[in-house]
């Protein structure tokens, strides 16, 4: 692995998630050994608006039973569980971060849906998958991490079988100047990697896909970010428990980029 990924591993990577996730689910009172996504969608979810993202994200792509999808940097598995056990399809999940991946297979486990949804470690940028694997390929805040943009679209559309669609939601960067760091995919600015919107849609373009939409949520995301912030701060069950314990900052910080236009939030859905 080169540095820069080496970085961003370990800018995710914490020893104990799971540990720290079973003993704050058992403070709530909560069965571990009866989880649901429903359960560990406080925890698992970790992107700009949480469940909420997934959902819309969901009703825009719409997977069904047939489908196999690939989850590209999949953190601890939330979306590749939320999918499977909503709409019935199979999701594979690869992340660069091997902690993350360990706490999405036993998360899964305990949700009983690994007949549905396996994991692996992998780098986005090398997919360990035969060409036209699967029929949809799902991203949620991943690229920010990725300097190669043009590479990742080339994999994610070399993956993907003729028709099949690629729905992601990326943070770009704002035309009002860097953002403010600490942010939630950094804590420096040597490991994010924004473009301007105008440079996916090209790379994206380039790569053989073709836009079906492209939606502008940064408002949506400003409008949640207090919130997602004091509940990053003060929540007992929340996305803090993977993301670290400076997350309300990093939140809060994100949202007033984005208010000031130094950031924006993109939902994208493409087809190949
Ligand atoms: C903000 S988290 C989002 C996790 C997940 N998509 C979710 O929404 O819950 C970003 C994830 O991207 C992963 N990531 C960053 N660069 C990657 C790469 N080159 N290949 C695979 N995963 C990557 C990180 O390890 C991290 O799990």
């Amino acid at each position: 692995m080169t540095d820069a990924f080496d970085k961003v591993s370990s800018h995710y990577g914490e020893a104990g998630i799971g540990e720290r996730i079973l003993a704050a689910l058992q403070e709530e009172g909560i069965d571990i050994d009866a989880l649901t996504p429903e359960i560990l969608a406080p925890i698992d979810q970790f992107h700009t608006r949480g469940i909420v993202a997934t959902r819309e994200h969901a009703a825009l792509a719409a997977p069904n039973a047939d489908m196999h999808v690939l989850d590209v940097g999949c953190g601890v598995g939330g979306p590749a569980r939320f999918l499977a056990s909503t709409y019935g399809c199979r999701v594979s999940g690869i992340d660069l971060t091997a902690e993350f991946v360990a706490v999405a297979q036993m998360l899964t486990e305990r949700c009983r849906l690994e007949h549905l949804v396996d994991f692996r470690q992998a780098n986005a940028l090398d997919l360990p998958f035969a060409d036209a694997r699967f029929d949809m390929v799902w991203c949620q805040n991943v690229t920010m991490n990725i300097e190669d943009k043009a590479s990742f679209y080339r994999e994610i559309a070399r993956v993907l079988n003729s028709g099949g669609r690629f729905t992601s939601t990326e943070m770009a960067a704002g035309t009002a100047g860097p953002p403010h760091f600490p942010l939630p995919w950094a804590r420096q600015p040597e490991i994010s990697f924004l473009v301007p919107q105008e440079d996916m849609r090209v790379a994206l373009e380039a790569a053989g896909l073709r836009i079906l939409e492209w939606r502008d949520t940064s408002a949506d995301v400003v409008a949640a970010a207090q919130s997602q912030s004091e509940r990053a701060r003060h929540g007992k069950l929340g996305i803090r428990l993977i993301a670290g314990d400076d997350l309300g900052e990093r939140v809060a910080n994100s949202g007033r980029s984005l208010a000031e236009g130094r950031l924006a939030n993109v939902m994208i859905m493409a087809e190949k």
